[in-house]
């Protein structure tokens, strides 16, 4: 659809702190457009971080263990509302450009990310608004790319600093890359969901679920896992490999102490862990590794590209950070294959839409995700859908601000059918 941009006006730009999942505080932006419509952001957060992500602003103190963002919603109204209102804006890259420039830091130390991102998204929406098109077609006219329904990655067991079990990787999941659309891997998710509990209460008794609602089973073993996992997709009348393929999220930065890797109950070299990778690649049909190891370990990362970079996906998070210039680095180097892309990671929408620039120029894959600690905004369903990254992963599918996003995804399949299901592992 062709549509004139004269400018978008906000009349108000206001912040409140609400709960995240994990009952921590975070911030809720509200804009409001000049016609009274009236748009919102919410920043999620992480628990498993990389060291160069932007900077969330809290309040420190005692209220909330410190985590409070009442400072973030009085610089909302004292700063950031005067600096967006009464000006026309023609981009959301000059909202954005006048965000980091308010905040002066390069890594938004004094804004805060978490205020950063939750005001951006809410622009973002307001554009799309003002231009008169959905969400995902206005983030893919700025892309230049085509709009896809997402490959659904749920986070069915969690370990790591997601869980207080034994298993050292964060994240268990299953991409059923064989729907036929996004209504059926839904389907295909929640019902190998169903089957994996009763497996679990099964073999387990009592089971507790981990921060994005995936179960979090009393165990150390990664082959237990995956081995219950096969079962409970063959359960679900599904095959393995073919209808549903795993991916992994070590998180390693979660357990390596500056030299070795902690799995078992004991110490490892960065190669008893890539013998572990190989290995587990090659008896289960695992077709992404994410973050397989501590971000500071390049060689490593290096290593593994040799080792299974022409068969299985290496997406660095940690180690990118949504961040277009790392990204390019990390290509240079060869150390991975594919970029996790989170906005609170960078900070603003335009930022995020320059890490999947540099993401396409360098042949990298991109998989948009949530974060451990959620809301209900459903900002990248649409971010999935019209930036064509064909994978997303926002935990299991349950919990409330898990299946918000999958929700958005399907209704969005029902407004536009057209928008086909991803198939890039034909490739
Ligand atoms: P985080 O975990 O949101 O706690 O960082 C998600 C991930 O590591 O992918
Ligand atoms: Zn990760």
């Amino acid at each position: 659809m062709m549509t004139t941009n004269d400018g978008l006006r906000l009349r108000s730009v206001t912040a409140e702190q609400i709960l995240d999942s994990r009952g921590h505080p975070t911030l809720q932006v509200q804009v409001v457009t000049d016609d009274g419509a009236s748009f919102s952001g919410s920043a999620p957060a992480g628990a498993s971080t990389g060291d160069h992500e932007a900077r969330e602003l809290r309040d420190g103190g005692s209220d909330f263990g410190g985590r409070g963002v009442t400072n973030a919603v009085t610089l909302v109204a004292d700063q950031v509302e005067p600096l967006l209102t009464g000006t026309k804006w023609v981009t959301l890259d000059d909202i954005d450009g006048a965000l980091y420039r308010l905040d002066g830091t390069g890594r938004f130390a004094k804004i805060g990310a978490n205020t950063a991102v939750a005001v951006s998204i809410a622009c973002a929406r307001a554009f799309a608004h003002q231009q008169r098109i959905p969400l995902h077609e206005w983030i893919s006219d700025q892309l230049g790319t085509t709009p896809v329904m997402p490959v659904p990655h749920f986070n069915v067991v969690n370990g790591g600093a997601h869980a207080a079990n034994g298993l050292a990787f964060q994240e268990f999941l299953v991409a059923p890359t064989g729907a036929r659309d996004i209504s059926d891997a839904v389907q295909m998710g929640a019902e190998i969901y169903a089957a994996l509990e009763a497996e679990l209460r099964s073999r387990f008794g009592s089971l507790g679920v981990g921060d994005e609602g995936g179960f979090a089973p009393d165990t150390d073993d990664e082959n237990q896992v995956l081995d219950t996992i096969m079962r409970s997709i063959e359960r679900a009348g599904l095959t393995p490999g073919l209808n549903v393929r795993l991916a992994l999220d070590a998180a390693a930065n979660s357990f390596y102490d500056g030299k070795y890797y902690r799995l078992h109950g004991r110490w490892r070299s960065a190669d008893d862990l890539l013998a572990r990778y190989v290995d587990l690649a090659a008896n289960y049909p695992i077709w992404s590794i994410e973050d397989p190891f501590d971000e500071s370990d390049r060689n490593a990362w290096h290593d593994i590209m040799d080792r299974l970079g022409d068969r299985v996906q290496i997406l660095g998070d940690d180690i990118f950070v949504t961040d277009a210039a790392r990204i390019r680095a990390g290509a240079k180097e060869e150390i991975a294959n594919a970029a996790l892309i989170k906005p609170n990671q960078i900070g603003t929408v335009t930022q995020t839409f320059e890490a999947l620039r540099t993401a396409r120029e360098v042949g990298f894959r991109t998989m948009i995700s949530h974060r451990s600690g959620e809301t209900l905004d459903t900002f990248i369903a649409d971010l999935a859908v019209g930036a064509g990254t064909g994978q997303i992963k926002a935990g299991a599918p349950a919990r409330g601000e898990r299946v918000a996003k999958y929700n958005r995804l399907t209704r969005l399949h029902k407004l536009y059918p057209q928008l086909g299901y991803a198939q890039w592992w034909t490739d």
